[in-house]
């Protein structure tokens, strides 16, 4: 099969990470999609065959690297170097949820920089340029040598925050990191902005020790990027209550959720709960407003200005 393309034409090639999401782009922007097979062979290793001819194509390889991280990023990897192998003439990897991104930098002597060894084996790979959804640090561009386009997903989330209605409402970052995001909503909302100091004595554990920020009597909402265990949210909805807040909501761009997340999510009282469908699968009980137009029109105006 000979993929057709022009000037402003989209081949996108789905990884086996988010079909339904790929289906959805597709949709939207017209994209031709290019058919692939990603199996294993007998002894667990990951086995790519792209069937169609996409010589000089403007490639889009859609594959979030969440869990099982390794294994989608390096089916990332090798779809890029088939593509590459196989005369694409540009490759542009749209990975909505970016799997290492929080360990950016080495915070113990001993640790790796695992997100810049995932962006070197992706550059190496032959990946020109990358698509990412609000990294944990934008400030992580730097590890990326190729063309990197950062996306927010304020204009996604802001009309499902407005139509809640909520009285008094706060928008609360729930650690010192977030603080930039959260000033985002709280300017675009024209209301109050608070912060959780929060604490990391382990890994995957969060403690909130305080709040900045005069919550008492106020909806607060938590503006975050991601909830993996949800400690992190649990516990600053916990330290909002103890404060005086009203009432606790959350909203965080990835839903990454390892087992147990929603359940300490709830548990801490949290009323509404906003995410998105950049990672798949996870906790298809909570509102999720779809990354799909805001990639579409990306990859649309990515290849026009080509
Ligand atoms: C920084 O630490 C991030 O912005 C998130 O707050 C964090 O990754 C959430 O992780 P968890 O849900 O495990 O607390």
């Amino acid at each position: 099969m000979t993929i057709a393309h022009d000037h402003v034409g989209i081949a996108l090639l789905a990884g086996n990470a988010h079909p339904e999401l790929a289906e959805a782009v597709a949709r939207l922007c017209g994209a031709t999609r290019v058919p692939v097979s990603i199996g294993a062979f007998a002894d667990g290793e990951t086995r790519i065959r792209i069937d169609g001819d996409i010589a000089g194509a403007d490639l889009y390889i859609l594959q979030p690297t969440s869990a099982p991280t390794n294994e989608r990023l390096m089916t990332l990897a090798l779809l890029a170097d088939a593509a590459r192998g196989a005369g694409a003439a540009r490759i542009t990897a749209v990975v909505p949820y970016f799997g290492y991104a929080r360990q950016d930098v080495r915070k113990t002597p001993g640790e790796p920089r695992s997100a810049r060894l995932a962006a070197r084996l992706l550059a190496d790979a032959g990946i020109d340029r990358l698509v990412a959804l609000e990294l944990h640090s934008p400030a992580l561009e730097s590890a990326f040598d190729m063309t990197f386009v950062h996306l927010e997903a304020d204009e996604l989330m802001l009309p499902a925050v407005r139509g809640w209605e909520v009285p008094a409402l706060t928008i609360v970052s729930p650690d010192a990191g977030g603080l930039k995001r959260a000033q985002r909503y709280a300017i675009a909302l024209a209301v109050p902005l608070g912060v959780v100091a929060k604490t990391r004595p382990a890994p995957d554990v969060a403690v909130a020790a305080g709040v900045l920020g005069d919550v008492r009597g106020r909806s607060c909402l938590i503006v975050d990027d991601m909830a993996s265990t949800g400690g992190t949210i649990a516990g600053a909805a916990q330290a909002l209550l103890a404060a005086g807040a009203r009432e606790v909501h959350a909203l965080f761009v990835h839903a990454v959720m390892a087992p147990g997340a929603l359940e300490r999510i709830r548990a801490a009282s949290v009323g509404r709960i906003l995410t998105t469908d950049s990672v798949p699968g996870a906790a298809p009980t909570i509102e999720r407003v779809s990354i799909a137009p805001l990639l579409a029109r990306t990859l649309g105006r990515l290849a026009r200005a080509a």
